[in-house]
């Protein structure tokens, strides 16, 4: 059987937790393939409310193996925590795998993340503070460490030996700060090695076992495609490659074996952290959706920034993945509303601008050009057929349709599994 990505199509926080739960048990995997615990999916299904940030947002069914894949920085204190927290609420962890591929947020990194935070002034990214940029630095210039390097005692040493020199010249020469131990530094690593050793794995073969016995396997994105490295908002964007480009590379997984790929859009847009988001609408606006959509970081808990829904840039994300189907969350969050914009194109320099520009000078100076749509009195809330909608609410998601360029297959109409309209079968 297949494989299926479930994929933002936004800054992140389109609700991809609450849309992998409710696909999760029909399928026999769910794997998450970039990015680490910047990321924050919420779950509220029978078994109460989870906020999750490692572990796949499938593991409240006792059906799916939940794989942690290489493409995925792993912060081992996080991951153990979450783990100790879900087991106590009653949830079985013993089937998530880790691979041994993925790369390690060590303590430097965390530390590197506030000080070049702080050294960028008002340029400042905005980051979780997570450590991962620092991460996914040290991955690329080949000086990171993996879960399986922490497994392989004898040549660990002299490997963290030899970067911790390096990361306490930067810390202390560059930034000014105090250097980190060698022997904490180590002394974490013993731990994290005992701890993650049950659970690390060769995940790209997991994988393929999996897809071979016939088994349906999601992938789970976390963040969006406008926080993309390569294809985002740069350099106001995260340190990985949350679009389906990231799903090949992050599991080891080829391209044919993925048969759909389902794009998270809001039925508005927020981004949390700096950078150009033309569709913003102003605090007076945007604080009536934040307040009822309780539009704050599940990570850090910051207020995130507030927009109508950027057709410019869906067109965008849906040039870069491939949508095969829409899932179009939190609906109802506009019920009530009088009307509701709809950005169709940009405005910069007098001239219209159809198409989501690289530059981010040139974003940040585009301007929203609307369409507005009359909004609905009747709710949408909790809605689990189509023909439970009002007709403008109908109308909205044609045209939500239309500018993304392909058909909604799953509609979210409030936060727990039960509150969706199934439109089309997302697994064929
Ligand atoms: P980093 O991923 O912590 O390096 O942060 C880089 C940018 O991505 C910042 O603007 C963050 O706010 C944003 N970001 C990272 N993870 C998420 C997420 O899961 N949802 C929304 N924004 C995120």
């Amino acid at each position: 059987m297949p494989a299926y990505a479930v994929i933002g199509g936004q800054w992140g926080d389109e609700g991809k937790g609450k849309v992998i739960d409710y696909l999760a048990g029909d399928v026999d995997s769910v794997v998450r393939y970039a990015g680490g615990n910047n990321a924050g999916h919420t779950v509220v299904n029978d078994k109460g409310t989870f906020q999750l940030h490692l572990v796949p947002s499938g593991i409240c069914w006792p059906n799916a193996y939940g794989i942690i894949g290489n493409g995925v920085v792993v912060d081992p204190d996080v991951l153990v925590a979450e783990l100790a927290e879900i087991a106590a609420r009653g949830i079985d962890t013993s089937r998530l795998y880790i691979s041994e591929r993925a790369h390690v947020i060590m303590p430097y990194h965390i530390v590197l993340d506030h000080y070049e935070e702080k050294a960028r002034g008002d340029a400042a990214i905005g980051t979780t503070g997570r450590g991962i940029g620092p991460a996914y630095m040290d991955k690329i210039g080949r000086m990171g460490i993996r879960v399986g390097d922490l497994l392989d005692w004898d040549s660990l040493v002299p490997m963290v030996e030899q970067v911790l020199d390096h990361k306490n010249a930067l810390i202390t020469k560059i930034y000014g700060g105090e250097p980190l131990a060698l022997d904490d530094v180590l002394a974490k690593c013993l731990l994290w090695a005992e701890q993650l050793a049950p659970y690390a794995k060769p995940t790209e073969q997991l994988i393929q076992d999996l897809l071979a016995q016939g088994k349906r396997v999601l992938l789970e994105g976390a963040q969006g495609t406008l926080l993309d490295i390569d294809h985002g908002s740069y350099p106001y964007v995260t340190s990985s490659s949350p679009s389906i480009g990231g799903a090949c590379t992050g599991l080891g997984l080829n391209p044919q074996a993925i048969s759909g790929v389902l794009g998270v859009f809001k039925a508005y847009s927020t981004r949390v952290g700096g950078g150009p988001m033309p569709s913003e609408i102003s605090e007076a606006e945007g604080s009536e959706i934040r307040e009822k959509a309780h539009e704050f970081g599940v990570t850090t808990g910051r207020a995130r920034r507030i927009g109508w829904f950027d057709g410019v840039a869906a067109k965008y994300s849906q040039l870069i993945n491939g949508f095969t189907g829409l899932v179009l969350t939190r609906l109802d969050i506009l019920d009530g509303f009088k009307s509701i914009k709809l950005c169709v194109a940009y405005e910069v320099n007098g001239e219209r601008l159809d198409r989501f520009p690289a530059n981010t000078g040139l974003l940040a100076r585009c301007k929203p050009i609307y369409e507005e749509m009359p909004g609905w009195d009747q709710p949408t809330a909790s809605a689990t057929e189509l023909s439970q909608l009002p007709e403008n609410a109908l109308a909205y998601v044609k045209r939500i349709e239309e500018l993304v360029g392909c058909r909604a297959q799953i509609i979210s109409t409030g936060p727990s599994r039960g509150e969706t309209i199934q439109v089309e079968p997302v697994f064929t």
